[in-house]
């Protein structure tokens, strides 16, 4: 197909294009996406392997995220690539270590309760926007500091409003008109982000000079305490992308799969007793099983990219410097000798066998695996026990929803829509 027909599909249809093609092509074969260059997709678990266990040198992940530069700034972990990202990863991992997630513990817990206790009974109510706000809230507290006043306000209507424009399908419009690389150029986008950048730039400051730093657990504050290797501080710039990177990486895509968790749940009701049962029971099992088997069969995002930057040979194909290798997670989650009935939802299938590292790929991989891994599980645990033992829950429309793309994540057509009790 040509390449603005491929690019057509994949930005309306992904997964569909994906598991077509490989029917049609086998397990590696190649998309053209505008902007991209050449994908060679891969979806052999061996290979996948080799792919996160190979030389970051070879393997650029932060030139193959290279369409987030513009939005999420030059300093940003994710487009960053060998020892300049090594070195904001380590500042970054510590406060997504298990100490410091037990802490924002109570905080998850204390506003998934406020927003599930607002929900109304009886009517269709959609989740999606609630759990976006639930999602939003929780990273301002624990990744920002900010509690409570005005400044939350703010700082939650000019993110909420940032959000929405860069997950709006319509904004495929000017990126491609104008391209990833100038997209500042666009008016509406260089609004939302000179409003966020101020916002976040006031924070930083009033961080800085801050007494009580010590004390404070929150992600800023760690920030602005960490030291690079050779003793200096993060500049603002600095600070700035990473708590955009941690916004936009853990805000939709936690939202996308705790609406999705609540879409197929409602759609086997004996799933979701036995959740409600075990919940009850204080037991965590069942839970996290249900968690899994949500990413592996809706992941929010289908693919990563590694861009090569010398020739390698992969799967027995000479692959040239300059393409980029793709893992896909959705084939890989769909593939019928990893998993039996894969397009089933059974949460049991992960109570004995626990993920594998190279099947079970929502989070990516290696070097470059999700920083927020854990944050997002313990987050998706808290608000779906709170959700289980607070409410009834039955769908809406009893017809499963499909996947609607907005930007990069797959999330469900109508928003996971529920009727409460
Ligand atoms: C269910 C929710 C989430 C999903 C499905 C998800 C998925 C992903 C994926 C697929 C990657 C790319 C990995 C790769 O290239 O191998 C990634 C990277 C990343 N994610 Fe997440 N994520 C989620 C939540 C979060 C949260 C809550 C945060 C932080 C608060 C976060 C922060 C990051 C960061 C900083 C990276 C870049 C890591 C690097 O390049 O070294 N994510 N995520």
């Amino acid at each position: 197909m040509p390449r603005p027909i491929q690019t057509a599909i994949w930005s309306r249809q992904a997964q569909w294009l994906l598991s077509q093609s490989r029917r049609r092509l086998g397990p590696m074969f190649t998309l053209e996406i505008a902007y991209e260059g050449k994908w060679v997709i891969v979806s052999d678990p061996e290979l996948v392997k080799e792919i996160f266990r190979g030389d970051p040198k070879v393997f650029h992940a932060g030139e193959g995220n290279e369409i987030l530069r513009p939005l999420l700034g030059p300093n940003s972990v994710l487009v960053l690539d060998e020892a300049p990202h090594m070195s904001q990863r380590k500042l970054l991992l510590p406060p997504f270590h298990g100490k410091r997630m037990e802490g924002y513990e109570s905080t998850m817990r204390e506003i998934a309760v406020r927003e599930i206790d607002s929900w109304p009974n009886g009517v269709p109510w959609q989740l999606r926007p609630r759990m976006q706000a639930m999602t939003l809230d929780i990273i301002i507290e624990t990744v920002f500091g900010v509690h409570g006043g005005a400044r939350l306000g703010d700082l939650r209507a000019a993110l909420r409003d940032f959000l929405d424009l860069l997950t709006n399908p319509r904004m495929i419009v000017p990126l491609l008109a104008i391209g990833p690389s100038r997209i500042r150029l666009y008016p509406p986008f260089r609004r939302r982000t000179d409003r966020v950048a101020a916002l976040i730039g006031a924070e930083i400051a009033e961080r800085r000079a801050a007494a009580d730093l010590e004390e404070r657990d929150d992600i800023l504050s760690l920030l602005v305490a960490a030291r690079h290797e050779d003793g200096s501080p993060m500049s603002d710039a600095e600070i700035h992308d990473e708590l955009l990177t941690l916004l936009v990486a853990g805000h939709e895509t936690t939202a996308t799969a705790l609406s999705w968790a609540v879409e197929r749940l409602v759609r086997h009701p004996d799933k979701l007793e036995r959740l409600r049962a075990e919940v009850e029971a204080g037991e965590d099992a069942y839970l996290t099983a249900t968690i899994q088997e949500t990413l592996r069969l809706r992941p929010v995002i289908s693919i990563v990219i590694r861009r090569l930057t010398e020739a390698i040979e992969l799967g027995g194909y000479h692959l040239p410097a300059g393409v980029s290798v793709v893992p896909a997670i959705h084939l890989i989650h769909r593939d019928p000798t990893i998993y039996p009935e894969p397009d089933a939802f059974r949460p049991e299938r992960f109570l004995d066998d626990p993920p594998g590292t190279y099947t079970w790929i929502p989070f990516g991989g290696g070097v470059r695996r999700c920083l927020g891994a854990s944050f997002a599980q313990q987050e998706m645990a808290i608000v779906l026990r709170e959700l289980v033992s607070r409410r009834m829950i039955r769908p809406a429309d009893p017809a499963p929803e499909r996947n609607f793309r907005r930007a990069i994540t797959e999330t469900p057509r109508h928003n996971a829509e529920v009727v409460l009790s």
